[in-house]
């Protein structure tokens, strides 16, 4: 299990991009908190947040270039955060080894769940085959609150689809380690989960430092 997972590339976040013409800044979570950083998963919920470049990537690619930008090319609502992770066989992460191997330093592959977001997993398939998968917090206009435990939703676009999961963390566990998944085929709500990223996408594009 531990072997099939190779690299976190470029541990750039996009406060430190902004920081970089200025002082050096280091990648620690800039909030203050009393805790020291190895126990903070203990006390809080994580959710991970990472894009996995998926198995057109191995350890023999040209990986050490590519970022968010040179990805996307400027296209919108399309989900990415760095790291950009890549895997040495080409399978998906394996996040139950990630998180054992970062939980102490948590901010470098995972965010903190707050009041208002959830765990949320976007992944791309082409004819059945998975492309690509993001993770992140989200937060997500949903009024009742009891409906976003652990759900997913597809939207299919002839033969390419994109899964939306949606979960919340436990303090001190793997984030949303939980097993129970309900597939729902449904059109509209994914339109509106994917809005409401968009929208956060957005938002964070212009300000990204205020997270
Ligand atoms: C992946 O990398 C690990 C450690 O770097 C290595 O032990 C393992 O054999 C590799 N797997 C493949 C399929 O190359
Ligand atoms: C990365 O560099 C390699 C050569 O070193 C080049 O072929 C490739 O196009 C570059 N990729 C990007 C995204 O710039
Ligand atoms: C993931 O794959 C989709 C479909 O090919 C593509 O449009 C999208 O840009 C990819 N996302 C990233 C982060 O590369
Ligand atoms: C919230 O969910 C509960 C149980 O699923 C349901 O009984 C209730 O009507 C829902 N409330 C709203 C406002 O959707
Ligand atoms: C994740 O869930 C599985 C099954 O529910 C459980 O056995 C395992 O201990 C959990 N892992 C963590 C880190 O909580």
């Amino acid at each position: 299990m531990k072997s099939n997972y190779l690299l976190l590339l470029g541990m750039i976040y996009c406060c430190c991009v902004i920081a970089a013409d200025g002082a050096t800044d280091d990648e620690d979570d800039p909030l203050v908190t009393t805790l020291s950083p190895a126990e903070e998963y203990k006390n809080y919920p994580y959710c991970f947040r990472f894009t996995w470049l998926g198995p057109k990537y191995n350890k023999d690619s040209q990986y050490k270039n590519v970022t968010c930008e040179s990805l996307l090319k400027k296209a919108n609502g399309i989900p990415c955060f760095h790291p950009l992770v890549v895997t040495n066989n080409s399978n998906v992460p394996d996040t139950e080894y990630m998180w054992n191997e970062y939980k102490d330093k948590p901010a470098q592959i995972a965010c903190r769940l707050v009041r208002g977001e959830v765990c949320a997993r976007f992944t791309y398939r082409y004819n059945g085959a998975i492309e690509n998968i993001t993770y992140m917090c989200a937060k997500m206009n949903v009024d009742n609150e009891s409906s976003t435990t652990s759900t997913c939703y597809t939207e299919d676009r002839s033969g390419r689809e994109i899964e939306v999961c949606v979960c919340e963390s436990a303090a001190g566990r793997t984030p949303c380690n939980r097993s129970s998944t309900i597939l729902a085929q449904l059109g509209q709500p994914v339109v509106l989960i994917a809005l409401a990223l968009v929208q956060l996408l957005t938002l964070r594009a212009l300000f990204p430092c205020n997270q």
